[in-house]
Order: structure tokens, then C-alpha cells, then sequence
């Protein structure tokens, strides 16, 4: 069973006041979800400087509070760099790494799984973004570009680990654009990373494993991607940074507890 998530990236937005603002209505939002309604696991990636408040405000409840990128370093002298330890010491239990953003700014395949393993290492769960771009989708690249971003970023992730390993699939043509993958779009490249998954460690660890859609996902299209059986939750950029279309979203999950 996997239960689905929705994060928010709220990315380089929001002041201090609409961080803390928008934290708190997603809280009592979440809060006031009826006893039946199917499970949701919620988190945020607030940005650095907001992320211990948001924190404090959330503490106790149930949604987690992530870092938007972390140093693969422990330490040392990494002018501007943030660590797992010191995300892990705020409070964080999530970092998203590799988000195309970063990727786009020339961080590699190889650097995003040496995030990965620091994470791990550093007690934190990392979201692993991947996706190709519209000229790699037009080239009939998207399985070749996809899968190699999983498989170094994965590299040093024992079956043991991967049910504290997320996966996000998001098409750098769909992010912030308005345009969504469609369903069946989205639905066959996480069949992809699953059976790649499958291949890596093993059946039952792929079938464990979380893989979310990101991508434009918006209330008028959340419910037809979460329905699909290999999507299991989404990353929500622009979305996600009014309370009441993020709650949309959230109500939009499947019921996957049955
Ligand atoms: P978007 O961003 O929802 O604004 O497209 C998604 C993301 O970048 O994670």
C-alpha cells in the first residue's frame, strides 16, 4: 500500500509573513479533513530562511517540512551550501534533490546521487527529481534521459533504504508552463522507473516505492493523474502556493488505503 503525497515547492517564493501565513492555513486545512477521508501524507519546501519557522508552526502535526537542495559535503568550508545535518537539525525530514531547476543550473547526474546518499546518510528522505526536457521527449529520449537520472541518483541506495526514498517524475516542459502531462503520458514513464526500480533492488522494494507526478498539477487536473495506479502523489510548484488550491489537490488523492 502506498499512501500518496503531495508536497508543495514553494521554491524562491513567499516573504516571511506569507510563508508562515500559507503555513498555517494548509495546517488547519489538513487539520479539518473528515475522519473518513482517504489518507494523505502532506509536506512543504519552504525556502532556507523560512524554514525553521514554518517548522515551529507545524510542529506536532502531521505534515513534514523539507529543504529545497542540500550539499552532498558533511561540512566544512562550502561558502552557501546547507547540510543534511543542519536540515535535519531544524526539524526537516525531507530535501528535494536534483529538482530540474538545479539540474538546468549544471548540477549533474553524478552530483544529484551523491545528495541522495548525504540525505540518506544524514537521516533525511530525499525526493530525487527526474525528467527530460521538450527537446529530449521530441527526440524520443525520455526513457533513455529519465532512467539514467534515476540510476545515478539511486546509486548508492540500499534495498533497505528505498522505502525512505521518494521519486518525483517531472517533465522540465510541464514545470511552471500550465502544461500537465497527460495522464497516460505521466502513467508510462512511472511504469518505466518502476520496473527500473524492480530491476535495481527488487520487486517487492520497486512496489514500495513512492513516484510522484510534478508538472503544472493544479485542482482541475489532480484528480486524473493521482487516479493513475503507478502515481503516487504530486509535486506541486505554482499550486501550492494559495492554501486553497493546494487543499484541492490534497482532497484529490485516491483512496489508497483500501
Ligand atoms: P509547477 O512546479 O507545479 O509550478 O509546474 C512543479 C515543480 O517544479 O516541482
Amino acid at each position: 500500500m502506498r499512501i500518496p503525497v503531495i508536497a508543495g515547492n514553494w521554491k524562491m517564493n513567499l516573504d516571511r509573513a506569507a510563508a508562515i501565513a500559507l503555513a498555517r492555513a494548509v495546517r488547519d486545512g489538513v487539520a479539518m479533513r473528515p475522519a473518513g477521508a482517504p489518507p494523505v501524507e502532506v509536506g512543504v519546501t519552504p525556502a532556507y530562511p523560512y524554514l525553521e519557522a514554518v517548522r515551529g508552526l507545524l510542529r506536532g502535526g502531521p505534515i513534514w517540512v523539507g529543504g529545497q537542495d542540500l550539499s552532498p559535503e558533511k561540512n566544512g568550508a562550502f561558502t552557501g551550501e546547507v547540510s543534511a545535518a543542519m536540515l535535519a537539525d531544524i526539524g526537516c525530514s525531507h530535501v528535494l534533490v536534483g529538482h530540474s531547476e538545479r539540474r538546468q543550473m549544471g548540477e549533474s547526474a553524478e552530483l544529484c546521487g551523491r545528495k541522495v546518499a548525504a540525505a540518506l546518510a544524514g537521516a533525511l528522505i530525499p525526493v530525487l527529481c527526474v525528467g527530460e526536457t521538450l527537446a529530449q521527449r521530441d527526440a524520443g529520449k525520455t526513457a533513455a534521459v529519465v532512467l539514467e537520472q534515476f540510476e545515478s541518483g539511486v546509486r548508492g541506495v540500499a534495498a533497505a533504504d528505498v522505502s525512505r526514498l521518494l521519486v518525483a517524475y517531472e517533465p522540465v516542459w510541464a514545470i511552471g508552463t500550465g502544461r500537465n502531462a497527460t495522464a497516460a503520458q505521466a502513467g508510462e514513464v512511472h511504469a518505466l522507473l518502476r520496473d527500473c526500480a524492480a530491476r535495481n533492488w527488487s520487486r517487492a522494494a520497486a512496489d514500495s516505492l513512492r513516484i510522484l507526478y510534478g508538472g503544472s498539477v493544479k485542482p482541475e487536473n489532480a484528480a486524473e493523474l493521482l487516479a493513475v495506479p503507478d502515481i503516487d502523489g504530486a509535486l506541486v510548484g505554482g499550486a501550492a502556493l494559495t492554501a486553497p488550491s493546494f487543499l484541492k489537490i490534497i482532497d484529490a488523492c485516491p483512496n489508497r488505503a483500501r
